[in-house]
């Protein structure tokens, strides 16, 4: 299968995304992920990815594009991936439309998570990440055993850039300008299933699994 994960920031793209590639065996695509590896590595993307995520604004779309076509001809998508931040335009989306079209295949599903705005402030402004596994916590949901530290490795924890108070408000002005309109593209192809994100990680994707056959539930 071939689906898409969008959703405000916060909205648990990246948790979903995991567990679904968990279970059914597809490749967890992130772009963002892609994107912090890239300026951790300091290349030449990172360099100049750094500062528009550091302010919360897009990538352009060129950019983004070529990301995407390159992973996407990778052989270990052939069984089906899970795409987390891509498309974030309806111009990312066509391109991501004609790529999978010259391969002859097409998208399965989108899945939108809807989450409350205070909910979502609440979530980013409380996640702390690994530096050394890259371990996801979050102080309110799944806190640490020990304060800033890793419980699986012991690394040290940290607050992503763009996940202060600041940022948080214009990454999501920049979904409801940018993104959201995704899913009435979508609607209008038949592919759009909302999400109700609101609820703790495993209710969502128990959720979620009731739209997948490669899940038996
Ligand atoms: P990206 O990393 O994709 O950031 P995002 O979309 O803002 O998403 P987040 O990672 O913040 O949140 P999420 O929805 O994945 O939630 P998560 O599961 O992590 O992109 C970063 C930047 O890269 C962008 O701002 C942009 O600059 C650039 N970029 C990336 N793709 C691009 C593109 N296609 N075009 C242009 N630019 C692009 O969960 C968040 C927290 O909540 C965690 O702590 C988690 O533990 C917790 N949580 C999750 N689910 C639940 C739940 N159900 N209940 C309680 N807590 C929960």
């Amino acid at each position: 299968m071939r689906i898409v994960l969008l959703g405000p920031p916060g909205s648990g793209k990246g948790t979903q995304a995991q567990a679904i590639a968990k279970y059914c065996g597809f490749l967890h695509i992130s772009t963002g992920d892609m994107l912090r590896e890239a300026a951790d590595q300091e290349t030449e993307l990172g360099r100049q990815a750094k500062g528009y995520m550091e302010a919360g604004e897009l990538v352009p779309d060129e950019t983004m594009i070529s990301i995407i076509e390159n992973r996407l001809s990778g052989e270990n998508c052939r069984g089906g991936f899970v795409l987390d931040g891509f498309p974030r335009t309806v111009n990312q989306a066509r391109e991501l439309e004609d790529l999978l079209k010259k391969k002859e295949r097409e998208l399965d599903i989108v899945f939108s998570l809807e989450v409350e705005s205070e909910r979502i402030v609440e979530r980013l402004s409380n996640r702390r990440l690994c530096r050394n596994c890259n371990r996801d916590y979050n102080l309110l949901s799944n806190p640490p055993e020990k304060e800033s530290r890793c419980t699986w490795c012991g690394g040290v924890l940290y607050q992503r850039e763009d996940d202060r108070a600041e940022t948080i408000t214009n990454r999501m002005q920049v979904y409801e300008a940018e993104t959201a309109p995704l899913k009435a593209f979508y609607a209008g192809v038949g592919l759009l299933q909302e999400i109700d994100g609101n609820g703790d990680v495993e209710k969502v994707f128990r959720d979620i699994a009731s739209h997948l056959n490669c899940i038996g539930a």
